[in-house]
């Protein structure tokens, strides 16, 4: 049997709406057969994109909308209870979420825009009408 074809990238923002180790951006995605958002965020000068589901309880990470980071600008931290995340990997770096990691979703640049890839289990959102 054939493999489906890769779903094509998606759009997510201008590159410059990303701020390094500040502001992130949210998008609208289907995970896992339910409505969620991913989230793209800076780091060290490069993209990194996950799925906005905490590895505690699996809530969205952001409670000011597009705010990741920790007031160090380090790690990614949990809003909720607090746990914090490396950025470039998603894994947990203290806090509640022990041993997990965040589901990374692939993110890349390209002429100033900033483009997320779905895979088998991260899909586009249905279209609503
Ligand atoms: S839900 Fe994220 S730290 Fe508890």
């Amino acid at each position: 049997m054939m493999s489906e074809p890769a779903a094509a990238a998606l759009l997510v923002c201008d590159a410059d709406a990303v701020v390094e180790g500040g502001r992130g951006v949210r998008f609208a995605v289907s995970a896992f057969g339910d409505d969620g958002t991913g989230f793209v965020v800076r780091y060290g000068g490069k993209v990194y994109g996950y799925l906005n589901r905490c590895a505690h309880v699996p809530i969205e990470l952001d409670w000011n909308q597009g705010e990741f980071f920790e007031s160090s600008g380090l790690y990614l931290m949990c809003s909720t209870h607090g746990a914090i995340y490396v950025p470039q990997t998603g894994q947990c770096a203290g806090g509640p979420c022990k041993g997990g990691r965040l589901r990374p979703i692939a993110v890349h640049e390209e002429h100033d825009k900033i483009y997320w890839q779905p895979d088998e289990f991260v899909k586009a959102p249905p279209v609503s009408i």
